[in-house]
């Protein structure tokens, strides 16, 4: 059973902290100014929730939150491998540091999460990036404190890298960027092996918390005021497995919906093969669980389904869908779809649009598909041209557009219950909320609803975000 990480392995990052902290605070006696840190997170949320920690750990080290890159005096890009895409912007923004470094050798580079549990990416990093301070794996993040002492004191350039993961990091600090949004990881790793996917191996194997630790953090969000809580992992429906308690997802699911408060609990992601009735119940029953589902299709012809191992048919996908929306008959669905599978025929492609079409997903994120070294679909015949899968992306996401138009026209003159999460991005005057179904509602009201549940009715529907007003009002 893999244990949480070792008590002398933290209280050494304990000991890195504390020596940080000094040098800092020192150095802040003098100057009169905090050195700024800034974590720049790419990806998915368990990379999210991954950089939640890394910044506790730097609150703690005594670094004050950097404004931006500029400012920054150390910074760690937090990176995804998932597509070529990703990588690129991160080499290029590592790129772009060399000129900072050279001018100033006190500023600090570091680089973690999923591109770094590559051993080609690493080794690329280390010869040709000279400005790069310190690497750290997925499984070794909880070392930044380590890591940092080391590059403030003048040590070698590091790379702190494990093939699998070792340890759950239970008992690091956290700083969460909002106070009303939180995640929280209940399993890392998936033994899926989806043959484009390359998280199996940069995650490893599945791994699940205990619940108890769990439990106690969402009850700890929920005092300290967080309302939406979202539950992580690849594939949480395989929560549980190797775990001391023995509870199934839903099983977690009913302790963490016992909580008091009010708050909304939501989770991703579903892999189709593993959601069950008895989760669709769970939800359906659950006082706090959103009837919200993310349950990634991937695409609509069972030949590519089968190709790329996920092991479910386009009918077994229909049926889960209907299951749960029987149950829940205001269930917002969304799902993943990527377009130009090796060997995807125009006809496969048209069977996903009709999907996409007949399903009515209320939003859907489109990938172009891409080739992932170390994966099974690296190698496959019938690659397409990067002219070909945008195409077809660009079909795709020109069909969803419409599909999502017409689902939010649905909630148009309904009263819905919304979270306001922060003032609204380019309207001040406009509240950012938050539907159950996790869609985005702009209302007029003032900054003292933030973290509130408020009543609306929405007014305004379009492709991407409703627009509402307060009930009453
Ligand atoms: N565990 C989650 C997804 C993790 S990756 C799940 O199974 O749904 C998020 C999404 O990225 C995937 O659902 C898939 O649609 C997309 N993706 C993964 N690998 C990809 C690749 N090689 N090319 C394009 N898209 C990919
Ligand atoms: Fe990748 Fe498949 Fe695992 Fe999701 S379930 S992380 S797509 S291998
Ligand atoms: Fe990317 Fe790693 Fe998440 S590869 S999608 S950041 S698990």
């Amino acid at each position: 059973m893999i244990k949480p990480i070792d008590g002398a392995a933290l209280e050494a990052q304990r000991r890195s902290i504390k020596q940080v902290r000094s040098l800092l605070d020192a150095e802040y006696a003098a100057s009169g100014r905090r050195r700024t840190a800034l974590i720049e997170t790419y990806g998915c949320q368990q990379n999210e929730a991954d950089s939640d920690r890394m910044r506790g750990m730097l609150e703690q080290m005594g670094f004050a939150p950097a404004a931006d890159r500029q400012q920054a005096d150390l910074i760690v890009f937090n990176t995804c491998a998932v597509r070529e895409h990703a990588e690129l912007k991160v080499f290029g923004n590592v790129g772009a540091l060399k000129a900072r470094k050279a001018k100033n050798p006190r500023f600090v580079l570091g680089i973690a999460g999923c591109m770094m549990q590559q051993p080609h990416r690493v080794e690329e990093m280390l010869k040709k990036y000279p400005q790069v301070d310190f690497i750290l794996g997925t499984g070794t993040f909880f070392r930044l404190p380590e890591a940092v002492l080391s590059a403030l004191t003048g040590g070698a350039r590091q790379a702190f890298i494990e093939s699998e993961t070792s340890a759950i990091p239970e008992g690091l600090p956290v700083r969460r960027e909002s106070p009303v949004r939180a995640w929280v990881t209940v399993m890392y790793g998936c033994n899926n092996f989806c043959s484009y996917c390359v998280v199996p191996y940069t995650r490893g194997r599945e791994v699940s918390r205990e619940a108890e630790p769990i439990v106690e953090e969402v009850r700890g969000l929920v005092e300290q005021g967080y309302r939406d809580i979202t539950l992580l992992g690849q594939n949480v429906n395989s929560y549980g497995r190797g775990t001391a308690g023995g509870l199934d997802f839903s099983d977690l699911l009913a302790r963490l919906d016992a909580i008091e408060g009010d708050f909304w609990l939501r989770f991703m992601t579903s892999h189709p093969k593993d959601a069950t009735p008895k989760l669709f119940e769970t939800m359906a029953k659950g006082r706090h669980i959103a009837h919200q589902l993310h349950l990634p299709v991937q695409c609509g012809s069972d030949e590519v389904l089968h190709e790329m191992n996920r092991r479910y048919t386009v009918a077994q996908y229909r049926e889960l869908v209907a299951q749960a929306r029987s149950l829940m008959p205001d269930l917002t669905l969304s799902s993943d779809i990527i377009v130009g599978f090796p060997g995807e025929t125009e006809a496969q492609f048209e069977d996903t649009l009709a999907l996409v079409r007949e399903i009515g997903f209320d939003s859907l994120f489109t990938f172009a598909f891409s080739r992932r070294k170390g994966t099974r679909a690296y190698d496959m015949k019938g690659q397409l041209s990067t002219a070909e899968k945008k195409e077809r992306l660009a079909r795709l996401m020109q069909a969803q557009q419409e599909v999502s138009l017409r689902r939010n026209r649905l909630l148009l003159g309904k009263e819905l219950r919304l979270l306001v999460e922060a003032p609204g991005r380019e309207q001040d005057s406009l509240l950012q909320c938050r539907t159950e179904g996790g869609k985005l509602c702009y209302i007029p009201g003032p900054h003292s609803l933030i973290g509130q549940f408020v009543t609306a009715r929405v007014t305004q529907a379009k492709t991407f975000v409703l627009y509402g007003e307060l009930a009453g009002s």
